[in-house]
């Protein structure tokens, strides 16, 4: 997708004009079809309000009207979503370029850096897998001209789409496709591409390395586990960076077997891991003075007879021993092996991101994450970044004793599981027992998030690469 500075409306075949409450009572842009609008706005057919969306056919192609609501209430994130619903709905009804008028909208920052973020996301679905029949009609959108103009911010907005869709498309994938060894090999073949160093670690180098958290969880699948780790090291790094995935490619729940609906969609207990691939790759692209290490630690939680078992005591790797009393509480498991290795870094701070629990899912629904810190300035960042980037995080306590008790197992140091309530504090509070002192660490429990089940502003279905957006934006601001 191109975006060029718009000069005027010949060859345009749709328009995209973003309109609140209050710009529908003064129309003070100078436009051919102003008249047209106005009388629109006349006859009460369109009236800004938030969701009230028209497309208006003209001659010479469609003027889309989209509402924003009271200005006031207005966010950059609406005009995000609504660039991507305009640009999607134009592209769809053959448009192959649109005008996107935002100069009155001047007063919200970042108007250039999400138009190019919509224009990356405005066409993305997963549908690789599906026959294309006679009707079939690739996305015709490849140019956008804009009467706000920053060509950086464009481009800035365009590599973190870049890097959504990448994450999505992975996470998308199915398990008889992506297992941890592709998974593996895709990290390799991206890591090449972006020159970014990158070492993966098959079973036997995983026992050389005692990473026995993550080998239990592998060891009933005839896939077996993997570490990834990719690194961008730049030469003067002022700060040390490490972003930690989950990557079950598939969460059947092992030999605590999920019931059947519960395990649909356990594709996409990846997508902490396919999030840390698409931030590195556009950190290889945006080239920060941040050194970044993205670990990705991945298994397949399958039952089998050579499943790890309920009343298991495994090592991990930082000498821990955990019982285990549940194997469906298997994400924390392949974290902590990979937060111990990560912590052995000695980064400035630690960001991981994963499909953890439902608890957290029950607790703040789909479109807010659960936020863990142990660090109040990293958790302000980090909300701040949150905020500009339009994806929801709710700060959750990781101080809770009474939680904390629960982690104590008669026979080993931890239990891998406890109760039903509060189960995603008792999973952060597990997670921390395995970072190193003094870490500045944050936790994304991005289990609820994870999946769309319609598309929706900038999302399409399934796989939305929840957190990348927050996570780049808080590194590119360091
Ligand atoms: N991958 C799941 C969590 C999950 C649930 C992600 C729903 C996305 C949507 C995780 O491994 C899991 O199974 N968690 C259990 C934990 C329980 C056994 C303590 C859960 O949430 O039920
Ligand atoms: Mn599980
Ligand atoms: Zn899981």
């Amino acid at each position: 997708m191109q975006i060029k500075r718009l000069e005027s409306l010949e060859h345009i075949d749709s328009q995209l004009l973003l309109l609140t409450e209050e710009d529908c009572g003064s129309l003070s842009y100078d436009t051919r079809i102003k008249g047209i609008i106005e009388s629109l706005i006349k006859r009460k057919d369109f009236d800004g309000k938030k969701g009230k969306n028209l497309r208006v056919p003209l001659p010479e192609g469609n003027l889309y009207l989209i509402g924003l609501g009271k200005k006031d209430k207005c966010t950059l994130n609406l005009i995000r979503d609504s660039l991507a619903w305009g640009l999607r709905t134009a592209g769809r009804n053959h448009a192959k370029n649109a005008a996107v008028n935002l100069s009155h909208l001047k007063s919200f920052d970042g108007l250039s850096f999400v138009l190019g973020e919509a224009s990356g996301l405005c066409g993305y679905v997963f549908d690789k897998y599906k026959k294309k029949d006679e009707n079939y009609e690739p996305f015709a959108l490849t140019e956008i001209y804009s009467d706000v103009y920053e060509p950086e911010e464009f481009r800035k907005g365009i590599v973190f789409a870049g890097a959504q869709v990448y994450s999505r498309e992975l996470s998308n994938e199915p398990g008889c496709v992506i297992n941890p060894a592709t998974l593996a090999e895709e990290a390799e073949r991206l890591a090449k591409e972006c020159g970014l160093e990158c070492e993966v670690w098959n079973e036997e180098r995983l026992h050389s390395e005692n990473m026995g958290a993550l080998l239990a969880v592998g060891s009933g699948s005839k896939n077996p586990p993997r570490l990834i780790h990719l690194t961008y090291k730049p030469k003067n790094a002022k700060k040390k960076i490490a972003v930690v995935g989950k990557g079950l490619t598939f969460d059947s729940g092992g030999l605590n077997i999920k019931p059947d609906n519960f395990m649909l969609t356990m594709k996409g207990d990846k997508t902490g891991a396919c999030n840390v691939l698409g931030i590195m790759k556009a950190i290889s692209e945006l080239k920060p003075d941040v050194e970044v290490h993205g670990i990705l630690s991945s298994a397949e939680n399958m039952p089998s007879g050579s499943s790890f078992r309920p009343d298991d005591i495994i090592r991990a790797r930082n000498g821990k021993t955990i019982e285990i009393n549940n194997t469906d509480a298997e994400g924390r498991l392949v974290l902590a092996d990979a937060l111990s290795l990560a912590s052995e870094l000695n980064p400035d701070v630690i960001i991981d991101m994963a499909t953890l629990t439902g608890a957290c899912a029950v607790a703040l629904g789909n479109w807010r994450a659960g936020l863990f810190v142990n660090d109040d300035e990293l958790a302000g960042k980090l909300l701040n970044s949150s905020e500009r980037s339009g994806e929801s995080f709710w700060r959750m306590p990781l101080e809770d004793e009474h939680i904390a008790e629960t982690l104590k197992s008669p026979y080993a140091d931890l239990v891998n599981c406890g109760k039903r309530y509060g189960g995603a504090i008792f999973a952060a509070l597990f997670l921390k027992e395995f970072v190193g002192e003094n870490i500045s660490w944050a936790h994304m429990d991005i289990a609820g998030t994870d999946f769309k089940d319609k598309e929706y502003g900038i999302y399409s279905k399934g796989a939305t690469a929840f957190g990348v957006r927050t996570c780049l934006d808080y590194i590119m601001r360091l």
